[in-house]
């Protein structure tokens, strides 16, 4: 099977079976009903011609004239330029901004994709490739229409080529302070883009560079615009508020001040010169040691007003507002502060009070894209000020991409939520496509970290969220099963079996995760401080940032009642209030969201909060086990190239997602002493600690935060140029055995590691996961560097000898944590 890079995504166009091809409809033509070569319509043209040629293999000229006689031809317009050619769209329904006509069985044998703007009409070319990529030639006669205008997404790129929560190379956008040359990359963005119906990207990061504004950086960004427009796609950027003050020179970035707006409108009109049909600005202001308008005492609507007004002259562009503003240095001693009620406390009053070309864009959680969270209280609280709901394509709380989580489901569970606004039927989805409070423009967008690897975004399974996403936007009732039976359809061909088991991973992806990292509405229990990645339960409590648990020896959770907590749940209109101010009615997935309790509280489950702890960690971390076992079912039915570097992915997480269960387990053990009735947690038959081994160049050193170590332990060289041994008789009965080593591959070095029994060497590894993973890395032993490697099948007999040797590499010294000898069927 021949080799693939990803880099065509799902769109691959791969060739259908001879037989399957032979019911395929034979076309003479493509008749594109516009001849400019920047225009969406004939991009879609040359896209048809394209996917026919490598799906059926019909080659088909294109021809831009509709003629009577036109048979047996693939038709591609707009409403207007069919009608102008003297087609007939009397029996065409309605159809929205963006919206597509799709007739696989017209008059004359044709097909005809007939969009109600440009944008409308390359959907329909994809819509129709798509389907017929899948083999699926049933006839179709039907109108699709978007739920809302906005489908955006936002990179964070930083001109430096860095991505913020990146884990897929370097930028495709920016290199060296400046917008790359080489266009190549981004214009293949905005193919899969367009094909997912996403009409506008924010090419930098919310934490923005007002150096974007470079005479260089000016031109550079109507290259990437030019790049992206003929797929339909508009671009937009992120303002840094102070830039008036850090690049224009003025004395204040007062939203108040006039010099300020002149300066604002002037640069305004600079880009639209060279991107004359830019989408708009996203802003992030007082936020996070930004500067804002509260930084000049005016109100947050004063500040965004001045972006729409600056906007205003030049088209439909949009000031996408961002909610994400809060205090990051909250005093945790006081039990009502509660970060999450910053966005209803920061908007609320503002509601009505910004300009029509103003949208606040809204996370769709109240503290920042955790695992499980209710949906924000914020999206029930404006009424006349429009939103668009942020989702997070990037897993940064969610694996970084080193872990898998198809995370359409939880959209879904977002999108279906009913907050029950006046007592009526409130839908997020309906709130955010604008029909429940009548807006005219709202929406979508989603933080996405889009890079230069092929991969696009570091793990091949994870590209199925940046599907979904396009796909939900569109239609938010859309079937994450289906879509991701579609999108692996697309990705890794027709197949049963593949296609049942990366739906089977997927659907079970988000569960496992949250088992395994944080249960019960906790949040992401990651490293808060330092990378988002891996477990460290206690970095969530003692710092500003407010994402806290509030756990101590005998409860745990945040008090969000009216009643004695911050009174967050009062922020959700009455009969969701109501249901999470009793603790009787919040569901338990939420439990600790809403509700301070002992560990001994009983779920609804039965069991108490503490086991539930124990039970989920442990069902998570054995789910995550049975991904690589599924996947190996794969071999050669998809290339190597792909199938092995999802292998690799999957085996890492599910070394992974045991460090987070003993991790997670092991802290509130030590924290309020409950043992668990399974006795698993700290009780490890398996295993030999490295500092219990006899050790030669090694030395024992405790590890930050000790849970990030079984025991509290490691081992290290002593120095960084010689390696250092650890050995031990094996003390159990003689058999067959997979033999674990749980080890610290941090950033620093490249260590190299080499095991024997019996002085036979059974593995070798190194500690070169920085540049296998991609995601965000750690310099010190802890619970992101925290790994396993597994050698399967080992014959062990009762007191061989095991013996590893850890060559130190730069400051990586070879660290140990413990070795699992495990029989078959046992994981520990
Ligand atoms: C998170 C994330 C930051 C990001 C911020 C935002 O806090 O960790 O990297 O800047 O969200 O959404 O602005």
């Amino acid at each position: 099977m021949k080799i693939e890079s990803g880099l065509d995504g799902w769109l691959r166009y791969a060739e259908l079976p001879t037989e399957s091809r032979k019911t395929a409809q034979h076309y003479s033509s493509i008749i594109v009903l516009d001849k400019n070569e920047t225009s969406p319509v004939y991009t879609a043209g040359k896209e048809l011609q394209e996917g026919l040629n490598r799906i059926l293999g019909q080659r088909v000229d294109i021809d831009f004239e509709l003629t009577s006689q036109s048979s047996s031809s693939v038709v591609v317009g707009t409403l207007d330029s069919f009608s102008a050619a003297g087609g007939n769209i009397k029996d065409i329904p309605a159809l929205k901004e963006d919206g597509f006509w799709l007739d696989t069985h017209a008059d004359n044998n044709c097909t005809r994709i007939i969009g109600q703007n440009e944008r409308g009409a390359i959907y329909g070319a994809f819509e129709y490739l798509m389907r017929l990529a899948q083999g699926n030639f049933a006839p179709v006669a039907s109108a699709n229409n978007p739920s809302a205008p906005i489908r955006w997404v936002n990179q964070w790129d930083n001109l430096d080529g860095s991505i913020e929560r990146g884990y897929a190379g370097l930028s495709i956008f920016f290199r060296d302070g400046e917008v790359v040359d080489d266009m190549t990359r981004v214009a293949q963005f905005a193919r899969l883009l367009s094909s997912i119906r996403v009409n506008a990207v924010v090419v930098n990061n919310v934490n923005a560079n007002p150096k974007l504004f470079s005479e260089t950086n000016l031109d550079g960004l109507r290259r990437i615009a030019d790049a992206m427009r003929p797929w339909g796609v508009r671009i937009g950027i992120s303002l840094y508020f102070d830039s008036p003050k850090e690049f224009g020179g003025l004395p204040t970035s007062d939203p108040l001040d006039l010099a300020v707006n002149d300066w604002w409108k002037e640069i305004t009109a600079k880009l639209y010169e060279k991107v004359p049909d830019l989408v708009g600005y996203t802003i992030k202001a007082n936020s996070e040691g930004q500067p804002g308008p509260l930084t000049y005492q005016r109100t947050l609507a004063d500040g965004a007003n001045m972006f729409a007004r600056a906007l205003k002259p030049h088209g439909d562009g949009i000031v996408m507002y961002r909610a994400f503003v809060y205090n990051h240095h909250l005093d945790e001693s006081v039990w009502e502060h509660d970060r999450a009620n910053a966005a209803v406390d920061y908007f609320k009053e503002l509601d009505g009070e910004f300009d029509d070309n103003v949208i606040v864009q809204i996370k769709w959680g109240p503290i920042d894209f955790q695992v499980r969270e209710p949906p924000s209280p914020l999206l029930a609280n404006l009424r006349k000020t429009k939103a668009a709901i942020e989702f997070q394509v990037a897993q940064e709380y969610l694996g970084q991409q080193s872990h898998f989580v198809y995370m359409a489901p939880l959209w879904r569970e977002i999108l279906d939520f009913d907050m029950r606004i006046d007592g009526k039927a409130s839908h997020i989805r309906d709130i955010v496509s604008g029909e429940r409070l009548g807006w005219n423009r709202s929406g979508y967008t989603t933080v996405l970290n889009v890079g230069s690897d092929t991969t696009w975004i570091g793990h091949h399974l994870s590209l199925s969220n940046l599907y979904a996403y396009g796909r939900i936007a569109w239609n938010p009732i859309a079937d994450p099963v289906s879509i991701v039976q579609e999108w692996t359809r697309l990705t890794f061909g027709l197949d049963k079996t593949v296609v049942d088991t990366i739906t089977k991973i997927s659907m079970k992806s988000w569960p496992t995760y949250e088992n395994y990292s944080g249960n019960l509405g906790i949040q992401t229990l990651c490293d808060i401080i330092y990378t988002h990645y891996g477990p460290s339960p206690g970095s969530q409590d003692g710092n500003g940032w407010g994402q806290w648990t509030r756990a101590n020896a005998h409860s745990i959770g945040m008090d969000r009642t009216v009643a004695t907590g911050s009174g967050n749940s009062g922020q959700y209109p009455p009969e969701v209030a109501a249901r999470y101010e009793n603790i009787e009615t919040t569901p338990d997935n939420l439990l600790l969201w809403f509700h301070h309790v002992p560990y001994t509280h009983r779920l609804k489950s039965g069991k108490t909060v503490i086991q539930h702890f124990y039970d989920a960690h442990y069902e998570g971390a054995a789910n995550a086990q049975t991904f690589p076992v599924e996947w190996a079912k794969l071999k050669g039915l998809i290339d190597d190239h792909r199938f092995e570097h999802v292998a690799f992915k999957l085996q890492y997480q599910a070394g992974h997602a045991l460090v987070w269960r003993d991790s997670v387990n092991y802290f509130y053990f030590a924290k309020c002493g409950i043992p668990d009735e399974k006795k698993r947690v700290g009780n490890h038959q398996w295993r030999i600690e490295a500092e219990s081994m006899e050790l030669s160049g090694y030395k024992v050193v405790s590890v930050t935060p000790a849970e990030a170590a079984s025991g509290g332990k490691a081992i290290i060289t002593k120095s960084n140029d010689a390696p250092g041994s650890a050995q031990k008789e094996l003390p159990f009965p003689s058999g067959t055995y997979d033999i674990a080593v749980n080890y610290y591959d941090h950033l620093g070095g490249r260590a190299k590691y080499e095991i024997f029994l019996e002085e036979k060497l059974i593995g070798a590894w190194t500690g070169d996961l920085e540049d296998r993973l991609g995601h965000d890395f750690s310099e010190y032993l802890d619970g992101h560097s925290a790994t396993r490697v597994t050698f399967c099948g080992i014959k062990v007999k009762k007191g061989d000898l095991l013996k590893i040797v850890g060559q130190p590499d730069g400051s990586e010294l070879a660290p140990l944590d413990y070795v699992s000898v495990l029989p078959e069927g046992i994981i520990d």
